[in-house]
């Protein structure tokens, strides 16, 4: 199909928004026999080895009370257990109980607000309270958590597990558990205490340093008090910049602005600057930041969308990428990403408000009962692998210099990037955490095309790939506990230094590992290895191809050294053959 014929799609997809479904979003947890014979994915619809995952059984708490009877029966039954949340949208299998006779805790209906306390400035939440009940409500008594996730439709206790954040070197920096003071949670038991343990962490016990980034392995964190700020205002403008300079850029920007981050847009050179600062309170501006990609788009728009990027896939045509994402960018930029300044029109930078309404986003789970987040389910448009990596401060210049590399060798390779607007790069300070970052650190998130069929090979595949592996095994960056595909959690749990203090708690906390799963143990080195070999395995990300049936030699990709990073193993494309789903053209464009 010629390029120029083929609608472009993706820019149609930021400009005309609309709603198409009349129920909401599929719940995370199916059961056929009332709350049994549960069958529970996340948020996607699938874990990365592609699989779902079963429970025998499914219990909503609607009180701690509950709650601790709960897990105290289950452990006098010796049930494996996992906490699930409304959301699910962590995307490793974090959330699935083991065995045949596994219970799942939802923590659906725990999702209260305990206790506000205005002159200590504390807020004391149930566990499945959303990111945006929260900031909304300490907002109405004029308090503020100063940084959470770009994302709102997850819960307290989801994103703790896995260690969220949004962008900041400043104070305390830019994760959610940073704020955390008090953490309440259920554990298993001896029959000498009822088979259920509640415990109140607070700030001075140790304990806490597990408990406030815990995947899930702990027990159940059933409220949590997070100590906030006085509400305040945030001036925020994006200012595109070419990206000759942007490892310094990158050192100095964090130091520079409290809420800084920067989009890279490889392909095209440039970076897009957050200039994000915090103002009087008394400044003018009720700005909001409804951020595009996360406003409800309708099915066809996300279907048309998909169709376009799978023909571009299967006829190798990385130019029709490249110009689609050069729309997209330009789409976004010309909307200021969703920004307004008084909550309904644009009219120019800086945009000024409140904290609450600019920190975080997604008006696609909004109350009203019709609205479609691109990942949903029900709809056959974005499917996506999400890989998420930081760096250490001290040698991310290094790790930018290198990708600038691959970028030289392989510019085309990155527009795939680009048609989600490039590569998201963000600040986490150093935690005490014992699961936290160890140092600071720059996150780098990218969501890209995946194939709905495992062994099809994804263009320029090779060259993401490689960036992948230079980020873990060069510059020992560390996976964001919550996304990833299996590969990335190779090595990873060696690389916090306080590893063995966390398994320490946890063999406190639940020695026999009812809220454990394979997942977990492999995760945190309990047993052996994360990534799954088996035919085609490397071009899902389940491993790092280490012989050529790991990826796709009947399409002519074979495994191959890096083309920068030698010790990198990658699928590549090396040898020219037919295939039935028109593979010539991927010939000719390679
Ligand atoms: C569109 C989008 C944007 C995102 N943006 C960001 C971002 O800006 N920054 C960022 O850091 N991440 C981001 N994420 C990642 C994601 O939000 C996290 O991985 C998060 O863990 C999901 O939370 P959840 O409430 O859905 O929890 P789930 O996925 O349901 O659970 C995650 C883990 O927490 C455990 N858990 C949940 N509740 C409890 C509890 N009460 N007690 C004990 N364990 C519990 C579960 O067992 C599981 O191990 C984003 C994800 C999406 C889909
Ligand atoms: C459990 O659910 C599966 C489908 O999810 C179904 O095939 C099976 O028959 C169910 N088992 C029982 C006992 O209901
Ligand atoms: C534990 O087993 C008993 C007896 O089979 C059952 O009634 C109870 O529901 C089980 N507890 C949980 C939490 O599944
Ligand atoms: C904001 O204005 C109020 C009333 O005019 C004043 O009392 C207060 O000091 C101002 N706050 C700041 C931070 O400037
Ligand atoms: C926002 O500003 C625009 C133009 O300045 C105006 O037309 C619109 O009514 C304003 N909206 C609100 C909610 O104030």
């Amino acid at each position: 199909m010629p390029i120029s014929s083929r609608p472009r799609l993706f820019f149609f997809l930021f400009l005309h928004l609309a709603l198409s479904f009349s129920s909401p979003p599929e719940d995370p947890i199916r059961c056929s026999h009332g709350h049994s014979n549960c069958t529970i994915t996340n948020s996607y619809g699938v874990f990365p080895d592609r699989t779902l995952c079963q429970a025998s059984k499914a219990l909503f708490p609607t009180t701690e009370e509950e709650l601790v009877a709960m897990v105290a029966s289950a452990t006098k039954n010796k049930s494996k257990m996992k906490v699930a949340t409304r959301s699910c949208h962590s995307l490793p299998k974090l959330i699935c109980p083991e065995g045949e006779d596994g219970l799942v805790i939802s923590t659906k209906y725990l999702n209260r607000i305990v206790r506000i306390d205005v002159e200590a400035r504390t807020m004391t939440v149930e566990s499945g309270v959303t990111l945006k009940q929260l900031i909304h409500e300490a907002a109405m008594v004029g308090l503020a958590l100063p940084h959470a996730p770009y994302w709102w439709g997850i819960t307290i206790g989801g994103l703790l597990a896995t260690g969220c954040h949004g962008s900041s070197l400043w104070g305390k920096g830019s994760a959610v558990h940073e704020y955390v003071v008090e953490v309440g949670i259920v554990s298993p038991a001896g029959p000498e205490d009822g088979y259920v343990k509640v415990r109140w962490l607070k700030d001075t016990d140790q304990d806490l340093n597990a408990a406030k980034v815990s995947l899930g392995v702990l027990g159940v964190i059933s409220k949590v008090t997070l100590k906030l700020e006085p509400l305040f205002k945030r001036s925020i403008t994006y200012t595109i910049k070419e990206d000759s300079d942007l490892g310094d850029q990158l050192l100095s920007f964090g130091q520079e602005h409290e809420f800084a981050d920067i989009t890279w847009q490889p392909a095209q050179h440039r970076a897009v600057y957050r200039i994000d600062d915090r103002v009087s309170i008394n400044a003018s501006g009720n700005g909001l930041y409804d951020y595009i990609p996360l406003r409800s788009t309708s099915s066809a728009i996300l279907e048309a969308a998909r169709t376009s990027e799978e023909i571009q896939e299967s006829t190798g045509d990385a130019d029709g990428k490249c110009s689609d994402a050069k729309l997209v960018t330009e789409a976004l930029a010309s909307r200021a990403y969703g920004l307004t300044n008084n909550g309904t029109t644009f009219t120019g930078y800086p945009v000024i408000g409140y904290n609450h309404r600019l920190q975080s986003a997604g008006s696609c789970i909004d109350d009203s009962e019709d609205s479609v987040c691109f990942w949903d389910t029900r709809v056959k448009g974005t499917f996506f692998h999400s890989t998420a990596i930081s760096i250490p401060l001290s040698t991310v210049k290094n790790f930018i210099e290198d990708v600038k590399k691959l970028v030289e060798l392989e510019p085309k390779a990155f527009c795939t990037l680009e048609l989600n607007n490039g590569i998201l790069m963000r600040y986490v300070k150093g935690s005490s955490a014992y699961l936290g970052k160890p140092e600071d650190s720059v996150d780098f998130d990218i969501i890209y095309y995946r194939s709905r069929d495992p062994m099809i090979p994804r263009l320029h595949g090779d060259i993401l790939e490689e960036i992948e592996q230079i980020a873990l095994f060069k510059y020992g960056g560390l996976p964001h506990w919550g996304k990833n595909r299996n590969l990335a959690f190779e090595g990873a749990i060696k690389k916090h230094k306080d590893a063995e203090k966390f398994l320490k708690v946890k063999m406190e906390y639940d020695s026999s590992g009812l809220f454990s799963n394979d997942w977990t143990d492999r995760v945190l080195g309990l047993k052996e290895g994360v990534m799954i070999e088996k035919e085609g395995c490397a071009l899902d990300g389940l491993c790092v191809c280490s012989e050529d049936s790991h990826c796709a030699p009947s399409k002519g990709y074979f495994c191959r050294e890096g083309r920068v990073y030698k010790e990198a193993r990658v699928c590549t494309l090396v040898e020219v053959v037919e295939t039935e789903e028109g593979g010539s053209d991927l010939k000719e464009e390679l």
